[in-house]
């Protein structure tokens, strides 16, 4: 392993470990399980369980709890999809993705000569699509949950209000950012103490936050795209030449979609369908994997990965050409996730590495922001939800609403800003991602559920931009085709390929020396990753003990924990 690499690698484990978690730690219990990236906010689910509630309940409070103990991604003022499973009923999908304001249009980020003008949909008001979160977790907890939205929204009301302990992670992702944060003076006077820096250990209060979660807690969504908040988050609009109205924030809609489903060696997959494209990605991929045979002993050979690679180009590839909001474009889910679709591509994984196309030398990860963030949640009924929520960038868009004290997304720059050009990310994306009125902007999140014989077995999902579909399917290869607990199986290190840039970003050790050495010679690109690839969170169900073993990945400072 180069130095440099090895050194970032040991930094986060020794990050982890000074955060309070040993890397790698198995929670296991017979009760229920939370695994998230905020330990507050796992407590906060915790803390429902023990109240009564059922998974659903607490996924509920933990999305809320992360909105105000992890600002990086947890949000208010942004969106996500959710996957939930309830025994006896099925599986249903939940999608609360930004929609992109009705003064939106395909040329929104170009300046008077036509140029377009990237820092545009990263940064400031312009940025940000109409919050779908708030809508989201009242929507699952009004139709799918057991207690009142009170209940679920108490722990983080508590947490804002009366504070909680900035952690080493929490300061250190705050200092990270702030000079986003620097350039807003409301995000400037919250999450920076004026400049200060919130340090590790000061206690942490958020008044202004705290006011808008009781809104929502007795008004239910109007507490918050109506009344004082929407009044409050519409006059941020206008202070920075945003574009969000009050009739966009009426006009947001929830939308409960067929789950995609796939199946691999004999499990179902459940996943996110459209606009993701994260369970298209990964249906396609286990479809293009299947058809070869494979035995661990050959996890750690040159053949294994070489397929994995080919299979993530061409399922990225088909993500740039064909994916969108299927509510705006056709989109050809059906087709991409077909066994037969898969059987026509196979044949193109040969000895060699394929070339994909326009090669460039491009480096989207010295721009991609990748703080969303996953949380699963499992109780012993066999309620299960997969969540992953974002503010696209971390800290989003870096305009905290002047006495709301939220931060707003930047997900516009989740489209394509200008179909056909790779944007800012070196994603190539297509005209069926073009920015238009009330559009969502195409995903990656993967919220996923594994099943075997109608029982979840596995729930899985990660941040990291375009990285999450891969980090989903490592997981997923690692439980189901190695055997891998899932401690094991997150902790493991992992590539990611997305078909442009023509390259393969290589975590240290998810390679052998000898399997580097035979993709090199058969054409593969390989690069060395200097910073983890996602953050994993997941449970296993042991399906004949009905155990739960919950494991938060090591890269970071989550905290999976059981009853
Ligand atoms: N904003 C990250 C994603 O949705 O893929």
């Amino acid at each position: 392993m180069p130095s440099p690499i090895r050194a970032a690698w040991i930094l986060g484990v020794i990050a982890s470990t000074l955060a309070g978690q040993t890397p790698g730690t198995l929670a296991r219990s017979s009760e229920a399980m939370v695994a998230s990236a905020e330990p507050f906010a796992t407590e906060a689910g915790l803390e429902i369980l023990k109240a009564g509630g059922t998974a659903v309940d607490a996924a509920v409070a933990v999305g809320f709890a992360l909105a105000v103990t992890y600002p990086v991604a947890g949000n208010l003022g942004g969106g996500g999809f959710m996957v939930i499973h309830l025994p006896g009923q099925g599986e249903f999908t939940v999608d609360y993705r930004e929609m992109a304001p009705a003064a939106a249009h395909r040329d929104l980020y170009r300046d008077q000569d036509g140029k377009v003008d990237p820092e545009a949909s990263r940064r400031g008001h312009r940025a940000a699509g109409v919050p779908g979160s708030v809508a989201g977790l009242c929507h699952v907890q009004a139709r799918f949950g057991t207690l009142p939205l009170g209940a679920v929204l108490a722990p983080a009301i508590r947490l804002a209000s009366e504070g909680f302990r900035v952690s080493p992670a929490l300061a250190r992702s705050l200092r990270a950012d702030r000079d986003v944060l620097g350039a807003y003076p409301e995000s400037k006077r919250i999450f920076l103490a004026d400049g200060e820096l919130r340090k590790e250990g000061d206690q942490f209060l958020q008044p202004e936050l705290a006011g808008v979660l009781v809104r929502i807690a007795e008004k239910g969504r109007a507490g918050f795209y109506e009344g004082a908040t929407a009044d409050l988050l519409v006059a941020e609009m206008k202070r920075g030449k945003g574009l969000i109205t009050h009739e966009d924030l009426l006009a947001y809609e929830v939308k409960e979609r067929a789950p995609l489903r796939g199946r691999y060696r004999g499990f179902d997959i459940v996943s996110m369908p459209p606009p993701s494209s994260g369970g298209i990605a990964l249906i396609q991929m286990l479809n293009l994997l299947e058809g070869f045979d494979y035995q661990p002993s050959e996890r750690s050979g040159p053949d294994r990965a070489h397929r994995i690679i080919e299979s993530m180009r061409l399922a990225f590839r088909d993500r740039a050409l064909h994916l969108g909001d299927p509510d705006f474009a056709a989109v050809p889910a059906k087709g991409l996730t077909s066994k037969a679709y898969a059987a026509h591509l196979r044949p193109q994984i040969r000895e060699r590495a394929m070339v994909s196309r326009n090669l460039t030398d491009a480096d989207p990860f010295a721009y991609e922001k990748t703080e969303t963030t996953h949380y699963s949640v499992m109780d012993k009924s066999g309620i299960a939800v997969a969540c992953t929520t974002t503010l696209n960038g971390g800290h989003g868009c870096g305009v905290t609403v002047t006495g709301a004290g939220f931060l707003l997304n930047n997900e516009m720059d989740d489209f394509a800003i200008a179909p056909g050009v790779p944007n800012m990310f070196d994603l190539i994306q297509g005209e069926a991602n073009a920015v238009g009125p009330k559009k969502r902007p195409l995903s990656s999140m993967t919220p996923t559920l594994v099943m075997k014989d109608g029982k979840v077995m596995l729930v899985i999902g990660s941040p990291g931009g375009p990285t999450i579909i891969n980090t989903v399917l490592h997981v997923v290869l690692n439980v189901l085709d190695d055997g891998m607990e899932i401690d094991a199986a997150i902790a493991a290190p992992r590539f990611h390929h997305q078909w442009l840039p023509d390259r393969t970003q290589c975590e240290p050790k998810s390679l052998t020396e000898s399997a580097e050495s035979v993709l090199g010679k058969r054409g593969h690109r390989l690069e060395a990753r200097t910073y983890g690839i996602g953050d994993a969170q997941g449970i296993r169900r042991d399906l004949k003990s009905g155990i739960l073993f919950g494991a938060a990945d090591p890269r970071r400072s989550g905290l999976a924990k059981g009853l």
